[in-house]
């Protein structure tokens, strides 16, 4: 019974912890914290164990925001929903692919070039931003 009982628990925990899809406003909000953190220190190799951490984290909440299509396509008749969420899905891939741009240039400790990617993620964070939000 004990032993049962720790299961549950354990198993509550997890679901706590690891369980429900979250929101796209809270996995966008996880986005802005990795990128500003990252951004803060992208010039100092020293950090790039760290930032690679990061950067992998913002991998990982740019997939998940793949599949959360934003209110603002959800919300328009439906004839119009394909098109706008099909480009929606487009400029999180093409920010999935400037991250996995930023991972490789940090794992070659080349800092120039991971800041210029940097740069160009505000720039894809505020294209999407004047689009969807
Ligand atoms: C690295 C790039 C990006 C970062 C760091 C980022 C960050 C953020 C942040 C901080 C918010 C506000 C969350 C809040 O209200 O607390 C937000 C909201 C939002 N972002 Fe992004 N974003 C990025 C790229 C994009 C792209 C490319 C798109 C669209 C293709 C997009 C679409 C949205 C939408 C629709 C919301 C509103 C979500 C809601 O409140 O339901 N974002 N984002």
């Amino acid at each position: 019974m004990k032993r049962l009982l720790i299961a549950i628990a354990l198993s509550a925990f997890s679901i706590a912890t690891t369980g429900f899809a979250q929101d796209l406003r809270s996995v966008m909000k996880n986005m802005g914290i990795h990128l500003k953190l990252i951004s803060n220190q992208v010039t100092d190799p020293a950090k790039n164990q760290n930032s690679l951490t990061l950067a992998d984290e913002l991998l990982k909440s740019t997939q998940e925001a793949r599949g959360l299509i934003p209110d603002t396509v959800t919300s328009l008749p439906s004839s119009e929903q394909p098109a706008r969420a099909a480009l929606y899905v487009k400029m999180i891939d093409h920010t999935a692919d400037l991250i996995q741009q930023l991972i490789d240039a940090l794992q070659k400790n080349d800092n120039a070039k991971a800041k210029q990617l940097v740069d160009s993620l505000v720039q894809t964070k505020k294209d999407g931003h004047g689009e969807f939000n």
